[in-house]
């Protein structure tokens, strides 16, 4: 019998452990003892207050967008001129990285994940993406039918650049071209940044593989404007030498670099030196954006691009931002200093929002997690681990609590 529901996605649901995390944590905090809870599930960042943050300077700038902007559609369906030109200055040009590159707005770095994903890949071939990585890549992956191969991330410390090259080569010999998804800086979620010498081997070994088939890489730039050494210039100048049968596309968002989660504004940047390969591509992205979602927020893309172009105002931005910074810091140093003392095994952290407990058995985090929960500890499950959200935990309710989750698993082995 046919039903309204189509067979193809039977059975889909949302499962979004991060927002069932966080929903444990709102409720637990309703009941007694509420101020023990812990909710270190959302990716979003609070002060030591527990509020939201949100810059200053950017919704001083957003304040300011002329009404008639806000409440147009975009100038394009790429996005305006302004915003394509502001990103393009604000990850390059002020970086001193010269490189061609063409931009296609789209409604966070979501969009342009999921556009990138349709647009390279047929249903039934294989994105491959870091085996402890951002949750919903499974399920963007799935809206496009297909498969998911991945890599290990770590190899003890490192990048696990073996396991890297195995699995992007066994994608290339089956099916002929590979997409391949790279997080960095900041990994969510482990706050993982790989080195010059990792990318280095990263890409000479896809340019090879380049040889056999088209190479498609996502470059997930999320949290970019939280990398340590302010800005990314080295990697990106990685990418003006690549093959002819490479596509870089990055994922920029909007999102943390604004303080502008809801605003859903971010961009596919489409780097490659095959101009023609690079023109269809960016075609179809814009057919996609037409497609599927129109354009994006133009009240939000001219507040990213007043921000870019207003040199008063970012010099207020990089101080709040330092502060941000500061305190990501600090947070993350009371979690792992105390985490050594107690033994408790953790990702390598370097930098970002998150801390990720490292628990390769999958029954025994299973188990933790639930124990966790039930000791008001409310952090959310992932492959291999348990991540700690330190971006929405204050420090005051940090300290302490390597012992709390020593003591829970130590109490349920
Ligand atoms: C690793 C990673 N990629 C992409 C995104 C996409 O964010 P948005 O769609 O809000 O821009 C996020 C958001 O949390 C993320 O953590």
């Amino acid at each position: 019998m046919k039903r309204f529901i189509s067979d193809k996605v039977l059975g889909r649901k949302i499962n979004d452990v991060v927002f069932e995390a966080s929903q444990g944590a709102i409720d637990a905090s309703n009941k007694e003892n509420g101020h023990r809870v812990i909710n270190g599930a959302f990716g979003t960042f609070f002060d030591e207050n527990g509020d939201l943050f949100t810059f200053d300077s950017v919704y001083e700038l957003f304040g300011k967008v002329d009404r008639v902007q806000i409440a147009k559609y975009a100038s394009g369906i790429p996005g305006p001129k302004v915003f394509r030109d502001a990103v393009k200055d604000w990850l390059f040009t002020r970086n001193n990285v010269t490189i061609d590159s063409e931009v296609i707005a789209t409604p966070g770095g979501t969009g342009a994940l999921s556009s990138t994903i349709k647009n390279t890949l047929a249903p039934g071939e294989t994105v491959v993406y870091p085996e402890i990585g951002w949750g919903p890549y499974k399920t963007i992956a799935a809206q496009h039918n297909v498969n998911i191969a991945t890599y290990d991330m770590f190899d003890g410390d490192a990048f696990n650049i073996e396991s890297f090259v195995k699995t992007t080569n066994e994608v290339m010999d089956k099916e002929g071209k590979v997409l391949v998804f790279i997080n960095d800086p900041c990994q969510n979620p482990t706050g993982y940044t790989m080195t010059n010498k990792e990318w280095d081997t990263v890409l000479t070994h896809l340019n090879t593989l380049a040889d056999k088939g088209p190479v498609v890489l996502l470059h997930d730039i999320a949290y970019i404007d939280f990398h340590k050494e302010g800005h990314y210039g080295r990697i990106f100048n990685k990418f003006r030498n690549l093959s002819e049968n490479m596509l870089v596309v990055l994922a920029f968002s909007a999102s943390k670099t604004m303080t502008a989660y809801g605003m859903r504004v971010g961009a596919q940047v489409l780097i490659s030196s095959n101009k023609d390969e690079l023109e269809a591509f960016k075609h179809a992205c814009e057919n996609t954006a037409r497609g599927v979602w129109s354009t994006v927020n133009n009240g939000g893309m001219m507040t990213f691009a007043s921000l870019v172009n207003n040199k008063g105002v970012q010099e207020k931005y990089k101080k709040e931002k330092d502060w941000v910074m500061n305190l990501l810091d600090e947070r993350a140093s009371i979690l792992m200093d105390e985490a050594a003392k107690v033994n408790l095994d953790l990702y390598p952290y370097k930098e970002g929002f998150f801390v990720t407990l490292k628990v390769t058995d999958e029954a025994e985090k299973d188990a933790l997690h639930t124990a966790l929960k039930d000791a008001g500890i409310f952090i959310v499950n992932i492959k291999g681990g348990l991540r700690i959200a330190i971006c929405s935990i204050q420090k005051a309710k940090l300290k302490g609590l390597a012992k709390r989750i020593k003591d829970v698993h130590d109490a349920h082995k």
